[in-house]
This record gives structure tokens, sequence and C-alpha cells, in this order.
């Protein structure tokens, strides 16, 4: 197993869900796609709580589990204004809106929106309901460890700014191409956001994800970026 040696334990449970167990024992659930989500190990379907869920935009891939679980474990949930209200016109109470360029702190743990470039709308009923911009969040850990969860997202220039403002470590950045950064836009993503450490996600799960980690690697050889490439399957951890 890939170790960072650093007080906390990240799990990604497949798609672009992550899960991030802190040194003070929180745990932050990152776009709730679980039950529902082909690529989540059954094993790692349950929780004994949650205590932060991060939205990053109103797709059913990432939202899809939010209601169930928040009424459940009745975490905070850090999202964009127009989730929270349709959040809270499902019944779900625990909500901490925000919006990009903000910062919140939660149990000493800062969250940061910033910029994705993509859609938001959520599907309900039939319906598709506008559900504000997409967004990535800088989360900044209890021992000061910045994590980049990118949401969905085409390279963008903003991605320089969120490099020079808040220089993550971890950058979690989707890779399956077609509906996201493929590998070749990821490489230039992480030329311009400098972190250590990059975890590919949001590839495999379906056939029509096809970008691969191999080429993440190529591509970022051929941009001359260092950061090193942790590949978890889903349901394995780096800690
Ligand atoms: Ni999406
Ligand atoms: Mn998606």
């Amino acid at each position: 197993m890939a170790r960072i040696d650093r007080g906390f334990t990240l799990t990604w449970l497949g798609h672009h869900t992550f899960r991030l167990d802190t040194r003070e024992g929180l745990t932050l659930l990152l776009d709730p796609w679980v039950e529902s989500n082909p690529a989540c190990p059954k094993e790692h379907q349950s929780f004994e709580k949650i205590d932060v869920i991060t939205i990053s935009h109103g797709h059913g891939d990432h939202i899809g589990d939010a209601v169930t679980l928040a009424k459940k474990f009745k975490p905070t949930i850090v999202c964009n204004f127009e989730i929270h209200q349709w959040l809270q016109r499902k019944g779900v109470t625990t909500t901490s809106p925000m919006n990009k360029g903000g910062t919140q702190e939660l149990a000493g743990i800062r969250f940061t929106m910033v910029h994705a470039t993509h859609s938001s709308g959520i599907e309900d009923g039939g319906q598709v309901i506008y559900g504000g911009e997409p967004c990535g969040f800088v989360i900044t850990l209890e021992d000061g460890t910045r994590v980049y969860h990118a949401g969905d997202t085409a390279v963008h220039a903003d991605m320089a700014l969120i490099g020079e403002l808040y220089a993550p470590d971890i950058a979690l950045l989707p890779i399956g191409d077609r509906y996201t950064m493929g590998p070749r836009e990821a490489a230039i993503a992480a030329r311009m956001l400098k972190p250590k450490w990059i975890v590919p996600a949001h590839f495999g799960t379906f056939p029509a994800l096809t970008g691969t980690p191999d080429a993440l690697r190529e591509e970022l050889a051929n941009a001359g970026v260092k950061a090193q490439v942790i590949v978890l399957a889903p349901g394995e951890s780096v800690s």
C-alpha cells in the first residue's frame, strides 16, 4: 500500500467518492455516492458515523446518497447555496452552504470552495432542477495537509490560482475523459496545481470513462510534472 505519512487515511470508494478519516477522528465523505455506486465495494458502504459531507455538484453520481446519509448520520453538509436549498426541501436540516472563493471552518478543518468547469443540474422526479454552479474543494486538515477534490471539471486556468493560493499537497483529479478531463488535461492541471501527490478518480466506473492511470503517468512525463501518482483500487486506502 502506498504511504504518504500524514495523520489521516484517505480511501477511494470508487468513481469520485472519497472517505477521509482525520487525525482527530473525524470522518469526511466527499461526493456521497455509495450504495448506488457500482464501483463501491459492499464492505465500504456502511459507516459508524459521518461528520462532514462535501458535495461538488448536483449530478446523481456525486449527490446520489446525500439525502439518505444525511438523515441517518446528521453530518454537516458543505455545498453550494442551491444544493443547500434542494436538500432542505428534502428534509435535510444539517447543511452549511457557501460559495466559491470562500472558506468555512468546521471542527478544526477548513473547507475552501473553488471553481470547476462542468454543469450541476439535479435530477428529481423526472425533472432537472437548477443545482447552482459546480465546484471543487480544498480541504485543510488538522495537520495542515491540503487536499484538493477537483469534482467534475475540465482543466481551467483558475487552477493556477488554486495552486498559488492553496498549494494543495494532494490532488484528487478526474481522468476518465468524456464528462471531465482526460489524462492529457489532468497533466496540464497538475502542472498548474503543483501537488506532491495525485490520486486519479472518475475513471473505470463505466465503459465511457476511458482515461487510465497509465495514460496519466505518460502525460505527466510529457508535461514535465514530477508529482507522484497514487493509484488506488476502489476500497483501498493511503495513510
Ligand atoms: Ni458531473
Ligand atoms: Mn460525475
